[in-house]
């Protein structure tokens, strides 16, 4: 009896034990009950203390209350290595080698938003196995010059590809309990003067181009943090910019989420407080390398900000917004019970990463179907070029990643192909530095060019592999790339192969256009941006046929860099001068430029070709008239080849009378079908007014007008294969 009393009695406490678990902690209940209760029991300093580093990549909880700190890392594309604590240095763990994803562009150039979704899944995972909440990406700032040395880590130049390709890696990532910081908002469009370079754009612009990415991300990927940029937009820095984080951000979007600064980018804490700054990183540091003798308390956002609060100077509510907003990130991912374990290096994983790689590797040219290669056909293949077994993971600046395995294309030729496959480095790109350019020597380039000539004379095929390498200027943070050529000779080593060996391809690797002088030459080219841990596989995979190419340009090629828009606007458009850039270009920026002004590119965006042929039927609307509501456009796609292929058809919309001056077309909606031979798929999109719309510098706001639009079915924005017209009431 005494025993069961016993046993009653334990209970009754543990129940009472049980209600008295206080709200914050019980994470049955909803979310903002979770995040007001623990409000209500911290003091100002455990608030302020919320609000910025307490270490290179954490940000503090409440210890007294049993709220746990954030671990955030780098980057979009895969964990970045553990640092030290407190300093830029590699803390030298051995347990934290990842799988390098590919790079953001490739996946832009999949045009598959449920590869997006593995994507993010996949690569969430492994933030969640590292016991990171914040991964620090994705990235969606525009590809506006292909020059700026980040564009890898971005998503094209065209802003509904960018935001409709991010939704679902953001949705899939954040499921999973780990927290996306979308970045780097907003205008990041050059590395060079990132800190200090300010802005000028037109609100229209601003509005069309350079905003729609990361409001899509918000409003429907619903993004939980935002990395605020480094550069100043009406002379405030983006970090610290009350109309941009408070106003469009915040106000207008309804984010809910905390903004984290960029690291270094916090410079002023009446700016940072009251302009909408949540939580300072990597104050007086350079986002890179340099160190700072400063504590943690000297941040902007720590006693100076508390100094203002006690003093009455700065009211309790915007201290409270500040916090509830890291709480509520807090309980979303730290304290998520939810949040998954994950797992490292798994076959999904590599398994996500071959798969995006391969379908997004363009195919740019193919002559005399060169492409697929049968390569039981050659008898003495040589790889030429130092991309072949460079690991290009590594590198680039904050996205570099330390990887258990990376397939290097020569790896994956010589496993498959062996004693046929022969290599000449061809090129130097001098060592692998990121500050600075390692000038290459002379005499070396002349000898690798001269080794790879005379290997040429006895191949049968050759097949380039090369590009751009995430050196200083070479697709890396905090540089941008000197100019629009493949450096280190390649253009020349090409021509001079292919006039040896005229069974010649090119594969390159870069986050960027790049002029193609010697495309004439030869007779394949595929382009495959940065692929990640799994390069090499997914490179030979297409080249070998195992897998049919179906990536589209995110990006135009031009012929040369003055058919760039900036261009034409000299250095004040770009890099800027006495550290203003003006967008002069205005809306015409990419494809838009291209297309309206009628500037042959070399490889227009959307393009890419496939190993079999498609043919498009005839665009048919439900309707001539639109006025509420929607009409649906139906398309027939067949695949007139012999084997089975995915294309994606691509929807712009142009106004043919608008009151204003607009593109003569732009992407409003794609589709991606894969098809067997033969095979026949009707593809419908819906058409609403939300796709008509601009915003007019007039009325400061998007506008509808009544006339008469075209809709163009396209497969790429240079290749028209419908057109129908309708009505707006
Ligand atoms: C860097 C980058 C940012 C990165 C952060 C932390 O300077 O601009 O993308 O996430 O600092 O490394």
């Amino acid at each position: 009896m005494k025993r069961l009393k016993m046993m009653a009695m334990a209970l009754m406490m543990g129940a009472s034990a049980l209600a008295q678990v206080p709200a914050y902690l019980d994470d049955s209940q909803p979310l903002e009950v979770r995040v007001q209760d623990a409000l209500s029991r911290m003091t100002t300093h455990e608030k302020i203390q919320l609000l910025h580093a307490q270490s290179k990549f954490t940000s503090a909880g409440v210890p007294r209350l049993g709220i746990r700190q954030l671990n955030m890392d780098d980057g979009p594309h895969g964990v970045r290595e553990e640092l030290e604590w407190n300093t830029w240095k590699p803390a030298r763990w051995t347990n934290d080698s990842v799988v390098a994803f590919p790079s953001l562009t490739c996946l832009a150039a999949t045009w598959n938003p449920e590869l997006s979704a593995v994507y993010g899944n996949a690569v969430s995972e492994e933030f969640a196995f590292r016991g990171k909440d914040v991964m620090l990406g994705p990235g969606v700032n525009m590809a506006r010059t292909p020059l700026n040395g980040r564009n890898f880590e971005y998503m094209g130049e065209d802003p509904y590809l960018a935001g409709h390709m991010i939704v679902p890696y953001i949705r899939s990532a954040q499921a999973n309990g780990v927290a996306c910081c979308l970045k780097h908002f907003a205008l990041n469009n050059q590395e060079i003067d990132r800190f200090a370079v300010n802005v000028n754009v037109d609100e229209r612009t601003l509005h069309e181009i350079y905003l729609p990415a990361f409001k899509a991300a918000v409003q429907e990927g619903g993004v939980w943090t935002v990395m605020p940029s480094y550069p100043l937009w009406n002379g405030i820095h983006c970090c610290q910019n009350d109309s941009l984080l408070n106003g469009i951000l915040k106000r207008d979007w309804g984010f809910d989420g905390a903004t984290i600064s960029d690291w270094g980018g916090t410079t002023d804490t009446w700016q940072a407080a009251t302009g909408g700054l949540d939580i300072e990183m990597g104050t007086f540091t350079d986002g890179k390398v340099k160190e700072a003798e400063f504590g943690y308390d000297d941040y902007y956002l720590a006693d100076k900000f508390e100094k203002l609060i006690d003093e009455g100077k700065i009211p309790m509510s915007v201290l409270d917004d500040k916090a509830t907003r890291v709480l509520r990130t807090i309980f979303r991912t730290s304290m998520n019970r939810q949040k998954v374990i994950g797992s490292l290096c798994s076959e999904a994983h590599y398994d996500a990463c071959l798969r995006i790689g391969e379908e997004g590797i363009v195919l740019l040219k193919n002559a005399e179907d060169m492409l697929p290669l049968d390569f039981n056909r050659y008898e003495r293949i040589l790889v030429v070029g130092e991309n072949a077994v460079r690991s290009l993971t590594k590198g680039g600046g904050s996205s570099e990643l330390k990887t258990l395995h990376d397939w290097s294309p020569l790896e994956s030729l010589q496993k498959r192909f062996g004693a046929k496959i022969d290599y000449a480095q061809g090129y130097s790109s001098g060592r692998a530095m990121y500050d600075k350019v390692d000038p290459v020597d002379p005499a070396l380039s002349r000898q690798l060019k001269a080794e790879a000539l005379e290997k040429a004379r006895q191949a049968d095929l050759i097949l380039f592999i090369g590009g751009m390498n995430k050196n200083c200027r070479q697709d890396c943070e905090n540089s941008d790339r000197e100019n629009y050529h493949l450096s280190f000779g390649q253009d020349e080593l090409i021509q001079e192969l292919a006039a040896i060996q005229k069974n010649i391809i090119v594969c390159t690797f870069g986050g960027n256009a790049f002029a193609t002088p010697w495309i004439d030459e030869v007779k394949g080219f595929v382009h495959a941006w940065y692929l990640g841990s799994m390069a090499g596989e997914a490179l030979v995979r297409v080249l070998d046929g195992t897998v049919n190419p179906s990536g589209k340009l995110p990006v135009t090629f031009a012929r040369r860099l003055e058919d760039y828009p900036f261009m034409e606007y000299g250095a004040e458009a770009y890099p800027g001068v006495n550290k203003q850039v003006y967008y002069k270009e205005g809306i015409f920026m990419g494809y838009r430029h291209f297309d309206t002004r009628k500037v042959k590119p070399q490889f227009p965006f959307g393009y890419g070709l496939s190993y079999t042929t498609f043919e498009y039927g005839k665009s048919r609307l439900s309707s001539k008239t639109l006025s509420d509501g929607k009409i649906v456009l139906s398309v027939d796609i067949t695949n007139t080849g012999n084997r089975a292929g995915k294309e994606t058809v691509q929807l712009y919309i142009g106004q043919r009378k608008p009151s204003e001056v607009r593109p003569v077309k732009e992407l409003k909606a794609f589709e991606k079908v894969e098809l067997q031979p033969g095979e026949t798929r009707t593809v419908e999109f819906s058409i609403d007014r939300s796709m008509l719309s601009f915003f007019s510098a007039k009325s400061h706001d998007w506008v509808v007008e009544p006339g008469r639009f075209d809709a163009y079915v396209c497969a790429s924005s240079a290749d028209v294969r419908g057109q129908a017209d309708f009505r707006v009431e």
